[in-house]
């Protein structure tokens, strides 16, 4: 894989093979945001903050690495290295290509950041490894392909990326952060390098990443850090002068090396660490003169080797030892540093954040890469120009850094954040605007309701004729309820053809007066358009019935609630005739303060420490209204001043209780952490399911670790892992299946029981330097950030064969897009269009794990052809992953595991480019060639 002309020069290419070679990596974490936002950190500006300026450290690099052709450089982040580049000039520009082309400055990683890895959606990080990978190959060609994947940082490993990165084709992954327990116990085992297999349905090694676990997390070794930002003692090799300290610092040098046992005679150390390099003399000008003293000592018979290197090369040196490796088939979570130190709370921390960042991923999808090629150029003018999709491509890629979306940044980067989000919004209405007019031929104004979710929409309320267009960004017909604040008591709604729709008013809780609700349909990644209109002498809204509901209904699924408690009692699925108990309430942790006999880790940003494993219920009894009607059925309920919830079931709506809360963490002396847990009569042995990153499902069971013995020391705490889009519980008989709306942490603490984090509102710290507690207000909700989410529920017979939860995962994912317009619809208007599809870049994607599915789990064979019904495909070319090279180019390193187990998997053959076959959880990308039809 590696072409000559990037590789190392051929003397250093193979070092001595008697020695212990020493691979030092200079390197620096630039964190795109985290205590500064990212742009303060590329300037260096509030150096008050955090002392650290990006421009500086690639100036002072570049500068350094010209003076002696043996050091050499990694850079990671795109979002930094493109802000630098495209200030330079072409002489600078030049001179960077060459250092490129020569591999003394190798990008690794190369993705616009280095994303979280438990709270991420993989379409988001797709998307945002594509933009700095095809960043990298249009200004550098091959040689700025990055050949590692290096997520030094983040707190926990999941699964799916490692499958992503395996994919995108890298040739092996290293990292920093992982169980404690997990390391010292991988030491024991010589099992820091290890064969990652991420996933259970791709035949290997398609997802087989090689694994490296970094010595010392990503920082130099104690006493060797010669950053200005540190103090230890520089190189004093002048034996004229005071202090000669040579022999001290090799000698020191020498023990380390030694002390680092691996498998094969190659070590790398990390020369660098968060936004070293900014004077970048100090550090090279000791590195220069420890590689000579100590390979001076070489003369004397001395047995170590020490060289300039990056991760890339160490990897040439691992794979030449042509070694097997442990194999690991789960993942790395969740992280703790010490025992009462998990890294769980960040699960959930932000979670206004985390629901705003998600909810623009669908907007993403749908607007600039749907919506901008359905209606090519037209959609492309208005006062940005061509930038409008940029923007929020720019902002959701920042957005998937390991301290944005986990929630781990100081404040006023979290609202930096959102900013740049809301930004990208503003521009991605213009797009949309100019899209539905060019393909619905009006020019009628459109208005956008960003506040629905909080159920505010100035023009429903007050206009009295309006309509609703929905785009469908999934590929499949489905079905939405559209909830609308109004304050007029009866509509009449009808669709495009102009037949009646069945509508229902109802009491709001928002501003408005009512709420209008009704199902609407759209076609696969096309739209519809419904018209309202205020009606003088309609029935009156719906009205609430304040009593306790037996149950509610629909012809899917019938919910039961107590009828002294006004709880959540029982569920049943009708079609498949199973029903479960389900006691469903609201929670609280108390959170650590840090006073206490077992350790004083408070629970922070990061860190999740109940004070007991007992949670505080919010009340016993909830107090209830029913609305029941031919639209929805809901029942309210209502558990503190700051706690309620509806639950809904949708006529004709086939699967899922809808489920909504809403949670404003009163501020009080205690740190509080709200679950919500359902507890059912599913016999559980202990064992949950959650999935990693919106793909594949892992297995979680309580106290237990897949490959070491664990020593539990957080009976809560160390029990959460991530839920991206959904978890379940199950026996033979059911499983129950929520899915999220949002990344969330969860767990299963006692048997039949699932509970999910909500909020958290911090008093402390939790020292791992964000410096402050989690407390999020607004202006708007001073007493504490008010969050409201959705929950959907569904039960089905194990295996799974309707898929329904599944589909509600997809769904909720992508999001259908209204928009509005006043008054009459211009009956000239088309009004119904199917979509096309996406872009010139096509994934396209099998949604289903190898086991999951009797039905689903099959290969399907889509025809490139027939995908699209406006536009012909002239020309179709395969690429990797992340669409920076061809797939036929691609030619990762083989690795071989220790054992393998893995049952072979039929290998499929397309039968034509135009007829390509996709295996379960398969993502296949391609490069279209289109011209309308
Ligand atoms: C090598 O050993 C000789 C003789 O002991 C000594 O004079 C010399 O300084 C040593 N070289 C180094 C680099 O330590
Ligand atoms: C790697 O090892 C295998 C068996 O252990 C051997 O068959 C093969 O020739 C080796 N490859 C190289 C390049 O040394
Ligand atoms: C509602 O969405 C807007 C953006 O459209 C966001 O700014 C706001 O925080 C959201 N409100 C809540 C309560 O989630
Ligand atoms: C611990 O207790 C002391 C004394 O009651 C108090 O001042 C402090 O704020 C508490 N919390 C922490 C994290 O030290
Ligand atoms: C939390 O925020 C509120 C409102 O800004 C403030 O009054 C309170 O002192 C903060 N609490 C802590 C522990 O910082
Ligand atoms: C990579 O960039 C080069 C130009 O630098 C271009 O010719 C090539 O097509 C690109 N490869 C891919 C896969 O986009
Ligand atoms: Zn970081």
């Amino acid at each position: 894989p590696f072409s000559p002309k990037c590789a190392l020069k051929e003397e250093n290419v193979a070092p001595p093979t008697n020695m212990l070679n020493v691979h030092l990596v200079p390197h620096t974490h630039d964190d795109v945001g985290w205590l500064k936002t990212v742009d303060q950190y590329y300037y260096g500006d509030r150096n008050d903050i955090q002392h650290a300026g990006v421009q500086y450290i690639l100036d002072s690099v570049v500068d350094q690495l010209l003076k002696n052709p043996d050091r050499r450089f990694i850079y990671v982040e795109t979002a930094f290295f493109y802000r630098w580049w495209k200030r330079q000039s072409p002489s600078m520009q030049q001179t960077v290509r060459q250092l490129v082309d020569e591999g003394r400055l190798e990008f690794v990683n190369g993705g616009w950041c280095m994303s979280d890895e438990a709270t991420t959606h993989y379409s988001a990080v797709i998307d945002q490894m594509t933009m700095g990978l095809r960043f990298l190959n249009e200004t550098f060609g091959a040689c700025g392909r990055p050949r590692v994947a290096w997520h030094i940082d983040p707190f926990g490993h999941a699964r799916e990326h490692a499958s992503m990165f395996a994919q995108m084709g890298y040739d092996g992954f290293f990292f920093g952060r992982l169980d404690y327990q997990d390391r010292t116990h991988r030491m024991v085992q010589l099992e820091q390098e290890l064969l990652w297999r991420a996933s259970d349905s791709l035949p290997p090694p398609t997802a087989d990443l090689f694994t490296g676990i970094l010595p010392n997390g990503y920082n130099p070794p104690e006493g060797f850090c010669w950053d200005q930002s540190c103090d230890d003692p520089p190189i004093r090799d002048d034996p004229d002068l005071e202090d000669y300290n040579v022999n001290d610092v090799v000698s020191r040098f020498l023990g380390i090396a030694k002390a680092q046992v691996r498998r094969t005679n190659h070590i790398i150390m990390t020369m660098g660490s968060d936004f070293q390099y900014e004077n970048a003399n100090l550090w090279y000008k000791n590195l220069d003169k420890l590689i000579l003293y100590v390979n001076a000592l070489q003369a004397n018979g001395s047995k170590v080797n020490v060289l300039y290197s990056t991760p890339s090369c160490y990897l040439q040196e691992l794979h030449r030892a042509n070694l097997t490796w442990a194999l690991k088939t789960d993942d790395f979570f969740p992280y703790a540093d010490s025992d009462h130190d998990f890294w769980t709370g960040y699960f959930t921390s932000r979670p206004a954040l985390k629901r705003y960042e998600r909810i623009s991923n669908s907007n993403l999808q749908v607007t600039c890469n749907q919506l901008e090629v359905l209606a090519g150029p037209a959609s492309r003018t208005g006062p940005f120009g061509e930038g409008e999709s940029q923007t929020m491509k720019k902002a959701m890629a920042v957005a998937q850094h390991h301290d944005a979306v986990s929630g781990t940044e100081k404040q006023h980067v979290a609202n930096d954040y959102a900013r740049r989000l809301a930004n990208g919004w503003q521009r991605c209405q213009v797009l949309v605007s100019n899209s539905l007019a060019a393909l619905s031929a009006s020019s009628a104004k459109r208005i956008y309701c960003d506040n629905l979710n909080i159920s505010v929409c100035p023009l429903t309320e007050s206009s009295r004729k309006f309509a609703v267009t929905v785009y469908n960004p999934l590929a499949r017909p489905v079905s939405w309820a559209v909830r609308l604040p109004v304050n007029g008591s009866a509509y009449a709604v009808s669709d495009a053809k102009g037949a009646a729709v069945d509508c229902q008013v109802s009491r709001n809780r928002g501003f408005a007066v009512n709420e209008l609700v009704f199902q609407v349909q759209a076609p696969p990644l096309g739209y519809s358009t419904y018209s309202v209109s205020l009606l003088q002498n309609g029935p009156p809204p719906a009205s609430m019935k304040p009593r306790h509901p037996a149950a509610i209904q629909n012809e899917y699924l019938r919910v039961t609630f107590d009828p002294d408690t006004g709880l959540l009692s029982s569920l049943a699925n009708l079609e498949t005739k199973q029903s479960i108990k389900l006691t469903q309430n609201f929670y609280w942790y108390n959170a650590s303060d840090g006073n206490n006999t077992e350790s004083n880790q408070p629970s922070g940003a990061y860190i999740f420490r109940p004070n007991s494993s007992t949670p505080f219920i919010i009340s016993q009894t909830a107090k209830t209204e029913t609305v029941q009607t031919s639209v929805v059925q809901e029942v309210r309920q209502w558990f503190s001043p700051w706690v309620s919830q509806v639950v809904r079931l949708y006529a004709g709506r086939g699967v899922g209780g809808g489920n909504q809360s809403i949670c404003g963490i009163c501020s009080t002396c205690l740190g509080k952490e709200v679950i919500t847990r359902l507890d059912t009569s599913i016999q559980t042995a202990e064992v949950f399911y959650t999935d990693s990153n919106g793909r594949e499902v892992l297995r979680r069971k309580k106290d237990f670790r897949p490959t070491w013995t664990l020593k539990q020391s957080e009976p809560i705490a160390g029990n959460y892992y991530p839920i991206n889009s959904r978890a379940f519980i199950k026996d033979d008989a059911d499983q129950l299946t929520v899915v999220t709306d949002r990344s969330q942490g969860g767990g299963s603490i006692h048997n039949g029981s699932l509970e999910i984090m909500l909020h958290r509102r911090l008093l402390y710290d939790d020292v791992r330097g964000v410096a402050e507690p989690l407390n999020e207000t607004s202006h708007i909700f001073p007493d504490g950030l008010v969050v409201r989410g959705r929950l959907l529920l569904s039960l089905e017979r194990p295996p799974v064969a309707a898929d329904t939860h599944r589909l509600i995962a997809q769904e909720m994912v992508l999001q259908p897009l209204l928009t509005f317009t006043d008054g009459d619809l211009n009956p000239n208007t088309r009004l119904e269009v199917r979509g096309v599809g996406v872009g010139n870049v096509c994934l396209l994607e099998h949604q289903f794990q190898s086991w999951e599915s009797k039905v689903s789990s099959q290969p399907v064979t889509v025809s490139l052809q027939k995908l699209f019904s406006t536009m012909e495909v002239v020309g179709v070319s395969e690429m990797n992953l992340s669409a920076n090279q061809w797939k036929d180019e691609m030619r990762r390193f083989a690795w071989a595991p220790q054992t393998d187990e893995t049952p072979v998997l039929k290998t499929f053959q397309d039968i034509s480019p135009w007829e390509v076959t996709l295996r379960p959880m398969e993502i296949r990308t391609f490069l279209l060639r289109v011209v309308l039809r």
